[in-house]
């Protein structure tokens, strides 16, 4: 007789969600790998800069934790920074096991330096495709493992079941036929929800489905108002919003404004390797005074050679749009990037489900605080997804501590009467003009309640197709609106009008919850 309470479904296929895969494989565990389009597409395989590990001549896991919590402002949880920043090492070593090709400078791996990192401790592979070369690797290993796949197969939803974990019902993207799971344990791995602003980094399927699931199924989320903008995305009308990686700032790109003047000396003593809020926050400010959405990042500096060896991606890219930046300034401003938020979890992925883990972006492990420091992101997929492969394998009970303020909120139950797209693409606009990098109390109340409204208009939950993703992302974004409404304070990604300092009392975690249905009497 199987047991299938032994063999997770992990669902997701980014660095976590493979990592997971092939550590419960080799730890002996039958793990199957949903996921919504093919193996390879994932936010993962874009991510450029690097990973982070003081592996480095003069670095430590102590300076590494420190300037992890430093860019925090105030809120990181020093225990999963700790972790991240002690396990880095041996993570990375598992990646080079699996064959990532690390670039490496004169016989070691090569380190770049990234905004607030106080030492060279950013390690990439193929230049500026590190995310590429990993994703790719690991895709390659788990193929090789035999892995159970399920591509373009969707989650729909989760019921809390029993001790061994939730109901999950997954079906085929395309409206296939659904499969529900029972009794094995689930680990989410859906990454972030950038796309669900306007403007963003993030690939299409990044829309924070996974939180909003999670969400309804009774799953506690925290920190849902901390979404990272990155300061230098590729600004031209037409064109993606394709990252330039901060990695080129740490090679000594600098940023300018429309008169060609620098101004991040003047807004931190890091200039433009201060903390990406910090950056971000100054690019929008510059934006705000002139008469056009972007501001320039100045690489002429570098020389030619360098530049086109270490970013080769982004040198091809620049290329196709006219400008060689070894001679060109690149048009930039900060989009979404990076949902610091998600489904609240234990230093082992477990989350207040039994049976429900998470790992990667979709989690808050409260480990980035209210900012995250570069290089981190691919990093905590790899720390915290061996974590969740070690309980898997050895089970335990026990559950994340909620947050110190805990909000619980109404369940809602669609009519039904709006599911399509054109919904989705006015929600997007609302994320960004209301609830984005410089937030107003009236802004912030508006976009919660024209979420709530439409959360509550669109098609039940659990359905796929437009109405299932409208759905998820009415959900997700009124989480989003509620815990920056509920923050009265200005501190990392969340930054307010009203109140545009940090205050001490604030110094804690926002945690979201579904209400319990009101018992009925008899
Ligand atoms: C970058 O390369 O600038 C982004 C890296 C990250 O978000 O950690």
């Amino acid at each position: 007789m199987k047991e299938p309470r032994r063999h997770p479904l992990i669902v997701g296929s980014g660095i976590a969600g493979l990592y997971v895969a092939l550590r419960c494989r080799e730890m002996g565990l039958r793990p199957t790998i949903v996921t919504q389009g093919r193996l390879e597409e994932s936010n993962t395989r874009y991510a450029q800069g690097g990973i982070a590990a003081a592996i480095g001549p003069g670095d430590s896991p102590a300076l590494h934790f420190a300037d992890t919590v430093r860019a925090g402002d105030g809120l990181v949880d020093r225990a999963a920074a700790k972790l991240l920043a002690r396990e880095a090492p041996a993570r990375i070593a598992a990646l080079v096991r699996y064959g990532v090709p690390f670039d490496t400078a004169e016989g070691h791996i090569a380190l770049g330096r990234e905004a607030a990192h106080s030492r060279p401790r950013i390690l990439h592979a193929g230049g500026d495709a590190t995310g590429l070369s990993i994703e790719e690797t690991l895709k390659r290993r788990v193929l090789e493992g035999g892995i159970d796949i399920e591509e373009r197969t969707a989650l729909r939803s989760l019921s809390p079941g029993g001790a061994h974990g939730p109901v999950a019902l997954v079906a085929r993207t395309a409206g296939g036929a659904e499969v529900t799971h029972e009794s094995r344990p689930v680990v989410l791995a859906t990454g972030g929800a950038g796309n669900l602003y306007r403007q963003s980094t993030n690939r299409p399927f990044a829309m924070g489905e996974g939180i909003a699931i999670a969400f309804r199924a009774g799953a506690l989320v925290s920190d849902m108002e901390f979404v990272q903008f990155h300061p230098t995305a590729f600004w031209r009308d037409g064109a993606p919003r394709f990252l330039i990686t901060e990695a080129i700032r740490g090679e000594g790109a600098t940023l300018v404004n429309q008169a060609g003047e620098r101004f991040m000396p003047g807004a931190h003593p890091d200039a433009e390797l201060a903390p990406r809020d910090v950056v971000a926050r100054a690019i929008d400010r510059e934006i705000a005074r002139s008469d056009r959405p972007w501001v320039y990042l100045d690489a002429t500096g570098i020389p030619r050679d360098r530049l086109f060896a270490r970013f080769p991606s982004i040198c091809r890219f620049l290329l196709l749009y006219g400008i060689d930046p070894s001679r060109d300034r690149i048009p930039v401003a900060p989009v979404t990037h990076y949902m610091i938020g998600g489904v609240t979890t234990d230093l082992d992925g477990r989350t207040t489900l039994p049976g429900l883990y998470a790992a990667g972006e979709v989690a808050a492990t409260g480990v980035h605080g209210a900012n995250r420091l570069g290089s981190n992101s691919l990093l905590e997929g790899l720390v915290f997804g061996e974590r969740v492969a070690l309980r898997l394998k050895a089970p335990r009970a026990g559950a994340p501590p909620a947050p110190s303020r805990t909000l619980a909120l109404p369940p809602v139950a669609g009519k039904g009467s709006v599911e399509d797209l054109t919904t989705l693409d006015r929600l997007r606009s609302r994320l960004w003009e209301d609830v984005g990098i410089v937030r107003t109390p009236d802004g912030l109340r508006a976009a919660l309640g024209a979420f709530e409204t439409l959360d509550r208009e669109v098609e039940p939950a659990g359905r796929g197709g437009a109405a299932g993703a409208v759905a998820n992302a009415a959900l997700t974004a009124s989480l989003i609106a509620r815990a920056a409404l509920e923050r009265t304070e200005s501190r990392g990604a969340h930054f307010r009008t009203d109140f545009p300092r940090r205050r001490e009392s604030w110094s804690r975690h926002i945690g979201l919850r579904l209400r319990a249905p009101a018992r009925r009497r008899r």
